[in-house]
Order: C-alpha cells, then structure tokens, then sequence
C-alpha cells in the first residue's frame, strides 16, 4: 500500500473514534482525512491565543491542551477545562466569531500532535454539523446566567 493510501485509511479510522465526526458519510470522512495536516507542539505553547485571528480547525491526536480565558474584571488567565485526544477544538473563529475566544495551550511533557483543517476544507466538509459548529459550553451557559438579574431568575 503507498504511504498516502496508508495514512488517509489511518486518518479515517481515527476520525471514526471521534464522537461529534464519526457519523459524517464515508466519503466526506476520506475528504476531511485528505485534507489534514499533522501538528506538533512542545509541552506549554500556544497552539492559539485569546484575541488573535485564527484559520484553522484542530483535532488532537496525542497529549492534551488547556483551555484557558482572561477574566474580565481581573485580566487574570484562568483554565477553563482540558481537552484530550479525540477532543476538538478551534471551531469558533472559523464559525461566526472573528477572534479566537480562548487561549489552547499545550499540556503534556513529551508534547501535544494535532490534526488540523483548514477553513476553507471545515466550511466545506464539517461546519454543516451543528454539534460541531453550534457547540455550547457548560462554562458559558453559567456565565449567561450570571448575567440575568437574579429577580428575573426567579420568576
Ligand atoms: P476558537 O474561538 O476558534 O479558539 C479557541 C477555542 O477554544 C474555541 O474556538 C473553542 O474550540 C475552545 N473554547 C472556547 N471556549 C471554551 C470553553 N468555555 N470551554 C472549552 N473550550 C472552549
């Protein structure tokens, strides 16, 4: 088998262990494969920064990233939640956001290796999905809350 063959069957079979991805069709699975690019990061670097412009859309493949966010009032950066292989992230400023809206930082000692997509591939081929591109997190849903004077809640 030619390597190409080999690591598109690779990508695809891990693509079908991803859970929000695994029931796209066998063809858009084989494009998305197509597509991807290996990412490697050392242990604590910014894959992508609060604030910045962003294009691309990552999946991890081995180690896991942070999530952290500034908090508004103190400017402090606080971790929201880690994220782990299988786990995806970047979809925001590909959707609707122009700005990244987290930090995603590196968080393993022998380093953290991503597939990516590009925008114009996840527009194409993933952003159809509304469990990938709507996706809410538990987070914000608390942050909304907080933001409802708590007479109304009440109501
Ligand atoms: P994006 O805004 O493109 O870049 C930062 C990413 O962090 C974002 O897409 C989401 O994938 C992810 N993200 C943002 N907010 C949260 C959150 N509250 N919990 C987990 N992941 C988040």
């Amino acid at each position: 088998m030619r390597s190409g063959i080999r690591r598109q069957k690779e990508y695809t079979d891990f693509l079908k262990s991803v859970p929000k991805l695994k029931d796209l069709p066998e063809e858009i699975l084989n494009q998305v494969a197509d597509n991807l690019d290996e990412c490697h990061y050392t242990n604590g670097e910014y894959i992508i920064r609060q604030g910045a412009r962003g294009d691309t859309f990552y999946i991890i493949a081995k180690g896991q990233v942070k999530v952290t966010k500034k908090d508004k009032k103190t400017s402090e950066e606080a971790v929201l939640r880690t994220l782990q292989k299988g786990d995806f992230f970047g979809e925001r400023a590909l959707q609707n956001e122009e700005v990244r809206t987290a930090n995603i930082v590196a968080d393993n000692k022998d380093g953290v290796d991503c597939l990516c997509l590009d925008r114009d591939s996840y527009t194409q081929l993933i952003s159809s999905l509304g469990e990938v591109s709507l996706r809410q997190y538990e987070d914000e849903k608390k942050d909304r809350l907080a933001d409802i004077p708590e007479d109304i809640l009440s109501l």
